[in-house]
C-alpha cells in the first residue's frame, strides 16, 4: 500500500496488521487515532516506529518461532547453493556453455570440518547450529549477549569477539535484527578481516551489510562468494552485485513455505484478536 493510502486506511483502524514492506513510521502512527495493536507477519520489526507506538500505549506484535525452522532450512540451501556453486552452473548449463563433464570443472568447497560463524545466536541463529552437525562444521558464534548465551547449556557453539570470528570462519551466517548497531556491521574492514577462502550468508535484514563494501570485496575475491536472501534497498539490488558469478542472489525467500506463513499470518491475526479483546498479545515484540 503506498504510504498515502496506507495514511488515510487506519484513519478510523483500531488493529492494523501490515508486513515488513510496509513503514510504520511516525506520520502512519499520527493517522491512526484509534489503534490499539500493530500486528506484523514478520519476526522483524525493524520498519515499525516501536517507541513512538509504544507512547501511544499501543501494542506492537511480530511472529517469532513459527518461522524458525523454516528460516534455518532456507539458510543452509543457501549455504550448500554458495559452497557447491549450484545457481553458477545452472546459469552456465542454460546459457548452452556446458562443454560436458571433466575431472576438475567448477569445483566447490567443502563444508565437513570447517567452521560455521554466526552472528547472532538468538532463535534463528541457534536453529542454524542445530542443523551444522549434518554436515560435520563446527559452531562459532558472536552475540550481543554472549556472556548469558555462553552461560547457556544449549549455546550453540564457541562464544568468540566479532573480529576472532570473522578471521577465523569458513562460512559466516547473519543473524541479528536491524538496529542502529547492526547496521553496515559488516563493512569493508570486517570484509577485508574474512579468509579469502570464506564465504557470506545474509537471510535477517540487508542493510546489516554495506552492499558496496560486499560488491568490492567479491569482485576483489577478498572472499570466495555470498549469497543473499535480503538487500539494503529492497527490491533495488546493488548493480555491481548482479554481473558477478560468486553472489547467490535470491527475493527474500527464507521464511517462504505455504506452511510457514499461513501459521504466521494466524499467529498475527491472533494477536490482534487478543489484544482487542483486552488480553495480553500472544507475541508482543520484546
Ligand atoms: C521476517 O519475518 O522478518 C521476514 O524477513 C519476512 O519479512
Amino acid at each position: 500500500m503506498a504510504p498515502a493510502d496506507l495514511r488515510s486506511q487506519v484513519a478510523d483502524s483500531v488493529g492494523l496488521v501490515c508486513f515488513s514492506t510496509d513503514l510504520i513510521d511516525r506520520t502512519v502512527l499520527e493517522a491512526a487515532p484509534l489503534l490499539k495493536v500493530i500486528a506484523t507477519v514478520a519476526v522483524g520489526y525493524d520498519n515499525i516506529d516501536v517507541a513512538h507506538a509504544r507512547s501511544r500505549g499501543i501494542v506492537v506484535t511480530h511472529t517469532p518461532d513459527v518461522l524458525t525452522e523454516s528460516v534455518a532450512d532456507f539458510t543452509w540451501g543457501l549455504i550448500l547453493a554458495i559452497t557447491r556453486r549450484l545457481a553458477e552452473g545452472e546459469r552456465l548449463l542454460r546459457r548452452g556453455d556446458w562443454k560436458g563433464w571433466a575431472f576438475d570443472f567448477m569445483l566447490g568447497s567443502e563444508l565437513r570440518g570447517k567452521q560455521l560463524g554466526l552472528i547472532g545466536s538468538g532463535r534463528i541463529g541457534r536453529a542454524v547450529a542445530d542443523r551444522a552437525p549434518a554436515f560435520g562444521m563446527r559452531v562459532a558464534f558472536n552475540s550481543r549477549t554472549a556472556n548469558a548465551a555462553m552461560a547457556t547449556p544449549d549455546a550453540p557453539g564457541e562464544a568468540m569477539s566479532l573480529d576472532r570470528l570473522l578471521v577465523t570462519s569458513d562460512v559466516i551466517s547473519l543473524h541479528v535484527p536491524l538496529t542502529p548497531e547492526t547496521r553496515h556491521l559488516i563493512d569493508k574492514r570486517a570484509l577485508a578481516r574474512m579468509k579469502r577462502s570464506a564465504f557470506l550468508i545474509n537471510t535477517s535484514r540487508g542493510p546489516v551489510i554495506d552492499e558496496a563494501a560486499l560488491a568490492w570485496a567479491l569482485q576483489q575475491h577478498l572472499i570466495a562468494g555470498a549469497a543473499l536472501d535480503v538487500y539494503e534497498h529492497e527490491p533495488a539490488v546493488h548493480a555491481d552485485l548482479l554481473p558477478l558469478e560468486n553472489v547467490l542472489l535470491v527475493p527474500h525467500l527464507a521464511s517462504g513455505t505455504t506452511e510457514t506463513r499461513s501459521t504466521m499470518a494466524e499467529l498475527a491475526i491472533d494477536n490482534v484478536i487478543e489484544v482487542l479483546a483486552g488480553r495480553p498479545a500472544l507475541t508482543a515484540v520484546p
